[in-house]
């Protein structure tokens, strides 16, 4: 009788346990790694008479906000407006706030001696660090500039005094312009939602910035309206 009663509750035990099994094999963790295309592709784009190579994605997923993997309508106005106005550049420090694959900070490094990429993103910054790369051993580069790569999350100030530290001088342009002390921000703007148009104005307004619109940059980018302002700080 005792053996009896063991051996059902070996057996009962043996079930549990494998039924158990079964659930945990079900359960299927996946980290964000998973999620995440590097598929990168190499990709030319023409400004003026600018060519341009880099790797990037041909779109991008906005989860674990990598926006960051592709060059966006406003980078494509922004490259232009920088490479008809190249004079703007010569001889400034550059800083760029969200780099992404870093196409526009790359393209100021051809006009100007020093230009720091950010980004806030682990991913973006290994693709935006092999971009710089390429571009810095590429044959044909006309690049004259120290090209840097740093983290910088906006807003934070750990990471802008070590930015500092690194660079105690302060930037030019701000993608962004110092001129005679002042900074001047070079803000590419592409309406997706009429009621952002007029905020990002009043905004600037409210925080105390002159914000200008550049004559004649209004232009359809992909099928999107975009413009240039110049905000000075
Ligand atoms: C829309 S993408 C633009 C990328 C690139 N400038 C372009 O136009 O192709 C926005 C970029 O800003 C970065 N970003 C977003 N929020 C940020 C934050 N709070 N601090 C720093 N970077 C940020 C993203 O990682 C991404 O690379």
């Amino acid at each position: 009788m005792f053996r009896k009663q063991t051996l059902a509750g070996v057996h009962t035990r043996k079930r549990e346990y494998m039924e158990k099994e079964e659930v945990e094999d079900d359960i299927v963790c996946l980290d964000e790694s998973f999620f995440i295309n590097d598929n990168y592709q190499l990709t030319t784009f023409t400004f003026g008479s600018q060519v341009l190579q880099l790797f990037c994605l041909q779109s991008a997923s906005t989860d674990f906000d990598l926006t960051g993997q592709l060059v966006w309508p406003g980078a494509m106005l922004l490259n232009d407006y920088l490479s008809k106005n190249a004079e703007m550049l010569q001889g400034c420090s550059v800083i760029e706030l969200g780099s992404g694959v870093g196409v526009t900070g790359i393209l100021c490094s051809r006009f100007c001696p020093e230009v720091m990429l950010t980004d806030h993103n682990e991913e973006v910054l290994k693709i935006l660090k092999k971009n710089i790369e390429l571009h810095a051993s590429s044959e044909n580069s006309n690049c004259c500039a120290g090209l840097i790569a740093q983290k910088l999350e906006w807003g934070n100030s750990d990471q802008l005094n070590q930015i500092l530290q690194r660079h105690p001088g302060g930037f030019d342009l701000l993608l962004h312009i110092r001129e005679k002390g002042q900074c001047k921000f070079i803000l590419a703007y592409v309406s997706r939602a009429k009621i952002m148009d007029a905020m990002v104005i009043s905004e600037a307004i409210g925080h105390g910035l002159q914000i200008n619109e550049v004559v004649g940059t209004r232009s359809v980018v992909g099928n999107l309206e975009g413009v240039i302002f110049e905000i000075t700080l």
